[in-house]
């Protein structure tokens, strides 16, 4: 609660404030000043204040706050003014859009910016304007930057951050001179580009006839352009440098698409295109989930798992991960197109895709599950322009920290919360040893950075674990590195990677456990068709093994021998699994795998399948759970270092649930038995919230699971085809 707010400027964002403010009851007066009688009138009938003054003198005597909402260039003499006057203890705050203006304007009034001012900008409008427009609602949901500077009152800069989230706002704090950059790029310049086209078109007579033949995509792009000329006036000459830096950019890619156009480069243009349009469409994702963590205040995506039910009909899982990275991964540096079928358009293999095109690399897609790669060549990737971002993606930092050893450019690989504490020494230290110039955060997590000048030399490297991901990066450095890279594995472990490679047309040579290839050829751009997940289809193995009177069939699932340790485990538990159709596409064999229910037991898992399971395993302890009978887990300490740590988090859900299950160092034991219902957490691991829906078949009770939004990273329709099948999962409503 404070005294006097003083607002100073009412028309649509001074009249909001003070309105917002006093509908809250959050100040004993609100008082109002405008030079202009009829909006003084006019904001005390509307109630927007509770009384007028023409003179600021006499409306800032006694003031808690003064809120200055005048025209940015009308800020040097209201500043001026003040600076004339006893403010006593009030704190001062604006809302123009270039804050480094209003910052030399305040400090050359005051004679050194005030202590108690505290510059501000909220980013919200509308095309209405004065006070007849004020809404006490416009900034709920909406950004509000404020720079304070190194002299600013904590008490000061506290109660403005205050005043504005009374108002629904989501307060941000920021440098000066990073707000006015960053106002520049996405404001002030598309303002600028908007008013100048209809400028330049509508200038032309003979264009105010072809306006009429305008359609969407011309009032779209120019909608800003009907903005109050004169507040923009005001603010490209107050963000001056800003907006040039800005432009100046602007306009030598402007340059570089008229070449384009000129040469007849399609090629350029639809990189630039393709680019473009998953920027945009990443953009507006921000934007929605922005209101949607607003509106829940959380963004914790709840499945509720009903209990019951059986499992039947006949599905398609989506694409296999590990082989839609690498289809991306080598496609991009093999000459000529490369044509993908069947990608997994999940969050991790786009995260795979998007580092391409950030490299440069021309992608079309993914339509369908349809990819059209432009290889640029093993020497042919770009520097991209900032940090690469994969998100949830171990696979994508692992690979890609190989690929990138030998490039003339610096990278630096970074991800989410998540993968950011998951170990990359792994890949470190083997890549150092032939030579990569690789730093890495404390204890070897991300971010990576790889630098340029590392000069790779082959070897030959015993893996002290076994991991395809690590293979992968050790035979992607070797591409590049002088004589021959050897890797040699402790147990077999998935070879999408060598099989992909010699589908690129680049000899590797597998003897037993060592796989080698040699640099000095190049990969041809080829047709990939990615079988279905056998991944995502374990949950669906184990649902229909479960759930009484289930009869399923996958179709198209991959069944490379390195990945069936899944169907080997259930088998050996007892469960009731034929494939079908076995065929083979594109050098990785395929079948249609059929799956009734049946009576599991529990087992001891032989330790030669973990590494051929080692993704199933969340669902394969469901089944565990399930089972008749004890199931013990050894030598999987791998489990504890994924996207979560599997062993603890399973466990713990497990034993929410009602079942007995005790965590080791490297594995777990479980007691088949009843289940009931409950709240578990998935820890934004999505392997741990598809599991524990499945486990509601045989729930007895609902069983609540938080954090899934990571399902979308492998199986964006996992909640589409468990409903398609029979199981009672959902998102909660909120
Ligand atoms: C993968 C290898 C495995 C697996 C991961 C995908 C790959 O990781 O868990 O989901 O595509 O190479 P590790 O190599 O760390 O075992």
């Amino acid at each position: 609660m404070i005294g006097r707010l003083v607002v100073v400027g009412l028309g649509l964002i001074g009249g909001s404030f003070a309105k917002g403010l006093r509908e809250r009851g959050v100040c004993r007066e609100v008082v109002g000043v405008d030079l202009d009688p009829q909006s003084r009138e006019t904001a005390v009938a509307l109630g927007v204040v509770d009384r007028c003054e023409e003179q600021l003198a006499l409306a800032c005597q006694g003031a808690d706050v003064i809120q200055l909402a005048v025209p940015i260039l009308a800020m040097e003499r209201v500043l001026a003014e003040l600076a004339a006057l006893d403010l006593g203890n009030a704190v001062l705050t604006d809302v123009g859009s270039a804050k480094g203006n209003v910052v030399r304007a305040a400090s050359l009034a005051f004679g050194g910016m005030p202590a108690r001012f505290v510059p501000g900008h909220p980013i919200a409008g509308s095309e209405q304007s004065g006070v007849e427009a004020a809404n006490a609602e416009l900034f709920r949901q909406h950004k509000v930057i404020l720079t304070p500077q190194d002299g600013t009152d904590p008490q000061a800069l506290q109660l403005v951050d205050q005043l504005w989230r009374q108002l629904g706002a989501d307060v941000e704090h920021m440098q000066v001179e990073h707000h006015d950059q960053v106002l520049a790029a996405t404001s002030h310049l598309p303002h600028l580009l908007a008013f100048g086209l209809v400028d330049s078109l509508a200038k032309r007579s003979e264009n105010l006839e072809i306006f009429r033949y305008a359609a969407g995509g011309f009032r779209d792009f120019t909608r800003i352009a009907g903005s109050d000329p004169v507040m923009w006036h005001d603010i490209f000459l107050a963000n001056r440098e800003a907006v040039l830096q800005n432009l100046d950019v602007f306009r030598s890619d402007l340059d570089a698409l008229r070449a384009a156009v000129d040469a007849g480069d399609g090629h350029k243009l639809l990189g630039v295109f393709t680019r473009a349009r998953v920027a945009r469409e990443h953009f507006s994702k921000i934007l929605a989930r922005r209101a949607y963590v607003d509106a829940m205040h959380t963004n914790d995506l709840i499945f509720l798992a009903n209990p019951g039910g059986k499992v039947t009909g006949k599905i398609r899982v989506p694409g296999d991960k590990s082989i839609s990275h690498r289809s991306i991964m080598l496609g991009s540096i093999a000459e000529g197109i490369t044509e993908v079928e069947g990608f997994l358009e999940g969050e991790d293999a786009l995260a795979t895709l998007q580092a391409f095109r950030d490299m440069g690399v021309v992608i079309e897609g993914p339509h369908h599950g349809r990819v059209t790669i432009h290889g640029v060549g093993l020497r042919g990737l770009k520097a991209p322009p900032g940090p690469i971002y994969v998100g949830n993606s171990g696979t994508s930092m692992r690979l890609l920290s190989g690929l990138l050893a030998a490039q003339p450019f610096d990278v630096t690989l970074t991800g989410d919360a998540s993968l950011n504490k998951r170990p990359m020494n792994r890949v470190a230290k083997p890549l150092r040893a032939m030579g990569a110039i690789i730093e890495t955060a404390a204890e070897g997590r991300p971010p990576l950075t790889v630098r340029a000048g590392g000069r790779l030399g082959g070897m030959t490297y015993e893996m002290p674990m076994a991991s395809a991901q690590v293979k992968s990066c050790l035979l992607l450095a070797g591409l590049y590195a002088a004589g021959s890279t050897t890797v040699i594995e402790p147990a077999p472990t998935r070879d999408h990677t060598e099989r992909m490679l010699r589908g690129f047309g680049y000899p590797v040579t597998v003897e037993g456990s060592s796989a080698t290839v040699e640099s000095g050829h190049t990969l041809k751009g080829t047709h990939i068709e990615v079988p279905a997940d056998i991944s995502s289809a374990a949950f669906f193995l184990v649902a229909a093994s479960i759930a009484e009177g289930s009869d399923l069939l996958l179709e198209h699932v991959g069944v490379n021998p390195t990945r069936t340790g899944v169907i080997d485990i259930l088998r050996l538990m007892g469960a009731d699994i034929s494939l079908e159709n076995e065929r083979e596409v594109g050098g990785e064999p395929v079948a249609d795998i059929r799956v009734r229910s049946a009576k599991l037991k529990g087992i001891n898992i032989p330790e030669d399948l973990v590494p051929l399971a080692i993704d199933e395993f969340p669902v394969l302890f469901v089944a565990a759970a399930c089972a008749e009978g004890r199931t013990v887990l050894r030598g999987a300490e791998e489990l504890r270092v994924k996207e979560s740590d599997r062993i603890q988090v399973m466990a713990d859900g497990l034993i929410e649930l009602g079942v007995s299950a005790e965590p080791t160092p490297d594995g777990i034991i479980i007691e088949g038995g009843a289940m009931g219902g409950g709240e578990v957490h998935a820890h934004g691991d999505h392997r741990i919230a598809m599991a524990f829906s499945v486990a509601s078949l045989r729930a007895g009770a609902p069983i609540r699971i938080h954090d899934c939004a990571n399902v979308a990273t492998s199986f964006p329709n996992f909640l589409a085809l468990a409903a398609q099948v029979g199981m009672q999962v959902g998102e909660e409503d909120k």
